[in-house]
């Protein structure tokens, strides 16, 4: 049976990268006082108590969707289409067009909206039949001068059947959501900028502290770390390098508005940094593909944990992204850090270990 909504005010979701469930549903509750009433399968759904344009400022998250149905309960069956017209029919549509104009206002000349269906596993029945029973139930919602359009319309209805889950909602993001305005310089090997946002959020920072990475690349980290202080309005400062001249060029140009305190060229195994000097180092350390030798990744992590547990102040901490786990243990062993979380997650299609560390006081 699919969950029925209570029409006021509506439910929603947001879409975060798997494994980040947790990070994105804290983020809901404290930066938009979220009441999360499940994370996970990257869905977070939650209730406010009035849904308004603030809910875009997230930044773990993908998108935001008010939640018309949802339902963990499908047959995998062509009844599956019957339930999918029923549920989409007796959602109040009305209320949720009202929302969404609220947050974005009607365009000049004609409206128009689009139906995606994103559909995986084995069904009984093709996505365009789960497309169809969505337009059906929507029969009579959008008024005839609205016409249907592709990317960008002015509403778009989304159906998600993930096995027997789905879930059906009106989104309220829009690409601005995941753009961020800093990205100037884009590298091959950039984090999704939602991904650095939970990293900083898992840095944990307060008032005066000093935060590094080591291996900046084109500088998303950094930027996500000031745009979350400059929220807080916490004084932060930033340090960043990398060894590749081309990326230190692109986190230049990318991070020139936050004024980082130093941004250099430089081996992240031997830093131009006093010991003891920084509160936290955030980093996503190069995978063994973006290597050319994967060799190459165990005496790398050995060699810049060493000297990062140099720079680190006692109790400070380390967030770090990798893809292969036992390096950095090995790593992390001969400095003696703590563990204190791991999430796995996908990067670039890989799959990866977020991890939060401290150093000893
Ligand atoms: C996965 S990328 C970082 C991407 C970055 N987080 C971003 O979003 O753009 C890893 C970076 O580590 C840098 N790197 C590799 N070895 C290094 C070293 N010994 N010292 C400093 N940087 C290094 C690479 O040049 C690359 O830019």
């Amino acid at each position: 049976m699919a969950k029925r909504i209570d029409p006021a005010p509506p439910a929603l979701y947001a879409t975060v990268q798997r494994g980040l469930e947790e990070v994105a549903a804290d983020e809901i509750t404290r930066d938009v006082r979220g009441q999360v009433k499940k994370a996970k399968g990257g869905i977070v759904a939650f209730r406010v108590d009035a849904p308004d344009a603030d809910l875009l400022k997230l930044r773990t998250v993908e998108d935001v969707y008010l939640l018309a149905w949802g339902t963990d309960e499908l047959t995998y069956r062509a009844t599956d289409l019957e339930s999918i017209r029923h549920w989409t029919r007796k959602v109040p549509w009305d209320q949720f067009l009202k929302i969404h104009h609220a947050i974005h206002p009607k365009p000049k000349g004609k409206p128009t909206y689009w139906l995606v269906t994103q559909m995986t596993g084995e069904h009984g029945y093709r996505r365009v039949d789960a497309r169809k029973a969505l337009a059906e139930g929507l029969t009579g919602v959008f008024p005839a001068s609205w016409k249907p359009g592709e990317e960008n319309a002015s509403v778009e209805v989304w159906l998600t059947i993930d096995g027997k889950q789905a879930v059906c909602g009106m989104r309220l993001s829009d690409r601005t959501m995941r753009h961020r305005t800093y990205k100037d310089e884009h590298m091959p090997a950039s984090l999704r900028p939602t991904v650095a946002a939970a990293m900083v959020r898992l840095a944990g920072t307060a008032p005066g502290m000093s935060v590094m990475d080591p291996m900046c690349g084109a500088g998303t980290i950094l930027a996500e770390q000031a745009e979350l202080a400059n929220r807080r309005g916490q004084p932060i400062t930033i340090f960043g390098g990398d060894i590749d001249r081309g990326a230190l060029m692109a986190a230049s140009s990318n991070l020139k508005r936050f004024r980082p305190e130093m941004l250099a060229q430089w081996d992240a195994r031997k830093l131009p940094v006093a010991t003891a000097s920084i509160d936290r180092i955030v980093c996503n350390p190069p995978f063994g593909k973006q290597l050319a030798t994967p060799e190459e990744i165990g005496p790398l992590y050995m060699r810049a944990i060493y000297e990062w547990n140099r720079i680190l102040k006692p109790g400070g901490r380390a967030v770090l992204l990798v893809g292969e786990m036992p390096p950095l243990l090995d790593a992390i062993r001969q400095v003696g850090w703590s563990a204190q979380k791991q999430y796995r997650v996908r990067v670039l299609g890989m799959a990866a270990t977020m991890s939060v560390w401290r150093k000893s006081e």
